[in-house]
């Protein structure tokens, strides 16, 4: 499980919240892992890549620098992010395009389009900024509205206090096991539904005040934490997200393309894994079977066996680096 949220931002000091830009370049957000990322962009590094998830453009940036005929598209689904991306990859704009969208629908499009890409990256999660800003709702700050929608105000979705004023018990109950691994997620789930009886959840310290009844005692960081994690990957839809462009890239890729992801929760972990291990084997039929039926051949490899970790050095400097988990799939040529 991680503890992405609150956890050593990783040196996200700038932005107030209420100022109107947002801060640039690592005091957005510090890159995860980006040797590992660069080096393993290397066969791409002649063509197109799409950054899934380019928050303050760490990522872009460093392939960018290392690889001068890469091209890149740069897709994100918070608008403030692209303000951050325009001018942080400013010296690179004869290669790159920026977009924002979700990048599941980033990748349908060059799909439908056919315009292959030679590496894909996804480094899931939030930015550093998006936790500081504390109106941005992704905080457990007591002042902070529960709203964690990355498209802000767009209009879309339901808000954090949205899902908790009116989710029935038992899906709230399921939330908090499954995605937040709230071990009290029953009795968290009735202490919601009592509170919100008396008054409808608005700020961070009415959950706050729910775990506590829960708790009984200090509630600590690394508890509220991953409440408020599971509460974003709720609103944000990111586990379905994840599991519609996995495959989604993977067809978008040209012979020999990339696939990177970097995740810090164990079910998108989960799926990375088992989806690049699936594409990797050369028959997928069930054992019963005695003669081959599926596709017969593997549709690429795993890069390394192993999954990929930060280094201790890295989590010394950047702690929120710690639960991060690479992946690298590589297309059959
Ligand atoms: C961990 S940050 C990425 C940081 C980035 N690699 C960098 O170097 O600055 C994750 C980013 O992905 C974005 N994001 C998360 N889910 C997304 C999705 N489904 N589609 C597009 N962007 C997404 C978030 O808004 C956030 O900016």
């Amino acid at each position: 499980m991680d503890e992405q949220q609150e956890s050593g931002s990783g040196g996200s000091g700038g932005g107030t919240g209420s100022d109107p830009t947002p801060p640039a370049g690592d005091a957005y957000h510090v890159p995860v892992m980006v040797h590992e990322v660069v080096e393993a962009m290397e066969p791409a590094s002649d063509g197109l890549v799409l950054d899934g998830t380019a928050g303050g453009g760490g990522h872009s940036h460093a392939l960018l620098t290392r690889y001068p005929s890469l091209r890149l598209v740069a897709v994100d689904r918070d608008p403030e992010a692209m303000a951050a991306l325009r001018l942080r990859l400013s010296p690179f704009a004869d290669r790159v395009r920026l977009v924002q969208a979700r990048f599941d629908d980033a990748a349908q499009e060059f799909l439908d389009r056919g315009e292959p890409l030679s590496g894909a990256l996804l480094d899931l999660g939030i930015s550093s900024r998006q936790i500081d800003a504390s109106e941005r709702g992704f905080t457990f700050r007591d002042d902070a509205p529960l709203d964690a929608r990355m498209e802000m105000d767009s209009g879309e979705g339901l808000t954090a206090a949205e899902i908790l004023n009116s989710w029935p018990e038992e899906e709230l109950q399921l939330l908090f096991w499954r995605l937040a691994e709230e071990p009290r997620g029953r009795a968290l789930a009735r202490a919601v539904v009592a509170r919100r009886e008396k008054a409808p959840f608005v700020r961070a310290a009415d959950l706050n005040e729910a775990l506590a009844s829960i708790y009984r005692r200090p509630v600590r960081a690394k508890e509220k934490a991953r409440v408020y994690q599971g509460l974003r990957i709720q609103v944000n839809r990111e586990l379905e997200a994840l599991e519609n462009a996995l495959p989604t890239l993977r067809d978008a890729l040209r012979p020999g393309g990339v696939l990177a992801v970097l995740s810090y929760h164990s079910l998108e972990d989960r799926e990375v894994k088992n989806a690049f291990r699936e594409w990797s084997r050369s028959c997928v039929c069930p054992p019963e079977l005695l003669r081959c039926q599926c596709r017969g051949h593997a549709l690429g490899s795993l890069v390394n066996r192993s999954v990929g970790r930060p280094s201790e050095a890295e989590v010394a400097a950047n702690p929120r680096a710690r639960s991060a988990r690479f992946r690298v799939w590589r297309k059959a040529a």
